[in-house]
């Protein structure tokens, strides 16, 4: 089989790493990629945001199926447009896509179907969402609508941070993403992700897992599109992810249907395990960035028949099997990420794969033959062991192995996994 890959990120590389592995395939390509995708795909320079031009590379290369790693070209319409073409293509329809794309048309789905979530208000003007938080108090949560690059999002401890954000999303911070904003109940616990794949009737569950988004240490510090990542989430107990099946992911699977938008692609279901069970928090409609590189290295079973079977809705002919050690992944940034960071410093070295560890690339580039780094988060060093703890010290070995003087890391990913193994 034939695939086009398109993405060039972490979660890309790891796609890629994975499909590579499989028998199935003949030939993969990606777009854009970047240079550790290089490693295992032929890159091709046609312009993923030019729908017309990837359906033509597609025909003229006699690509087979194409896998879209990213959310902006599922929302803009890129498998529909792949699937009128003929082309097999793992992802959602647009209309399907906007469980990622629109907050509030979640909620509303979870208010039609009776799925467990905060409790919301739609909002198109300020003076109203300002009313409503007033009558609610804080702390209370503000969402612009929209894509915002997970920057949309204020969790607000007190009234004068939750007015601000109201005031920032309708002056224009997150552009048209922000023309409405969602306002939801504040939900405590611990957080959790779950990954599932939905052919549009049947669900194969695939994993859990739990990121750090904050910066520094501790979860301090400014939000990032993510500092590192470990897979399974100790607190998902069995019980817990059956909960999730039933109560939240088979129920968006019929309401979707039932909606006339059946959804083919990933369920990413961001949790909030409250003292009542598993809560929606949010949805993603693909892999994330760096929760795919944890699943990748836990993986057991061939990835390409996987996602192939997704696309084509026959899904209830796969199973997907699963190591039962700890992946961890941390991830290498530029120094000033999430803020101003410089582009074009060299990575002097990396080392080699081996069969636990493996540095995923994510923002890099080859500047006359050299590695460079071009993006915030840069490299992703991942690891398996038998526990959280041994997983954590075998990517911080390959993090110490890195030489690039512009990066650096959190020292702390994995912590929560790895009391709750030493309590
Ligand atoms: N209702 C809520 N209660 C408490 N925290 C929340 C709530 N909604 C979101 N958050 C926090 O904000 C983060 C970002 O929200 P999310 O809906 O996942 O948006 P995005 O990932 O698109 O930025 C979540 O990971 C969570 O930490
Ligand atoms: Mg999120």
């Amino acid at each position: 089989m034939k695939v086009l890959l398109i993405g060039s990120g972490g979660r890309e590389h790891a796609l890629a790493w994975k499909l590579a592995q499989s028998p199935r395939l003949t030939a993969l390509f990606a777009a854009p990629g970047n240079p550790g995708i290089a490693e295992h795909a032929t890159i091709s320079d046609v312009d993923i945001d030019d729908q017309a031009a990837v359906v033509a590379f597609c025909r003229d290369t006699a690509i087979d199926f194409v896998v879209v790693g990213p959310e902006a070209p599922l929302v803009a319409g890129l498998a529909d447009r792949l699937r009128k073409a003929g082309i097999v293509t793992f992802g959602p329809s647009a209309a399907a896509a906007q469980l990622e794309g629109s907050k509030g048309f979640t909620k509303d789905l979870c208010a039609q179907y009776d799925i467990p979530t905060g409790a919301y208000r739609r909002f198109g003007n300020a003076s109203e969402a300002k009313a409503y938080i007033e009558a609610q108090g804080a702390p209370i949560v503000i969402k612009a609508d929209g894509l915002a690059a997970g920057k949309g999002v204020t969790v607000a401890m007190t009234m004068g941070e939750a007015l601000a954000a109201i005031d920032d999303c309708f002056d224009g911070a997150f552009g048209a993403a922000g023309a409405e904003v969602v306002v939801e109940a504040f939900l405590s616990g611990e957080e959790a992700s779950f990954f599932c794949l939905c052919d549009g009737r049947t669900l194969l569950p695939l994993a859990t897992a739990q990121d750090h988004k904050r910066v520094g240490d501790g979860d301090t510090g400014p939000n990032t599109g993510g500092m590192g990542a470990y897979s399974p989430a100790p607190v998902m107990t069995p019980d817990l992810v059956a909960r999730t099946m039933t109560e939240i992911i088979a129920p968006t699977m019929r309401g979707m249907a039932k909606n006339g938008m059946p959804f083919s692609g990933v369920f990413f279901a961001g949790l909030m395990i409250t003292d009542k069970g598993p809560e929606l928090i949010e949805y993603n409609v693909r892999f994330g960035d760096p929760e795919c590189q944890v699943l990748m290295m836990r993986l057991k079973s061939d990835l390409l028949p996987i996602l192939f079977a997704c696309a084509t809705g026959t899904l209830d002919t796969v199973t997907a099997e699963w190591h039962d050690e700890t992946a961890l992944t941390v991830v290498l940034a530029s120094k000033g990420y999430p803020g101003a960071y410089a582009k074009g410093t060299p990575i002097e070295a990396i080392p080699a794969e081996r069969n636990d560890a493996k540095v995923f690339h994510a923002g890099t580039a080859l500047k006359e033959r050299k590695l460079v780094a071009t993006g915030g988060r840069v490299l992703n060093a991942t690891a398996v062991g038998p526990t959280a703890a041994i997983a954590q010290e075998k990517a911080y070995q390959l993090v110490d192995g890195i030489v690039w003087d512009n990066g650096f890391c959190r020292r702390d990913i994995g912590y929560l996994a790895i009391e709750r193994e030493n309590p």
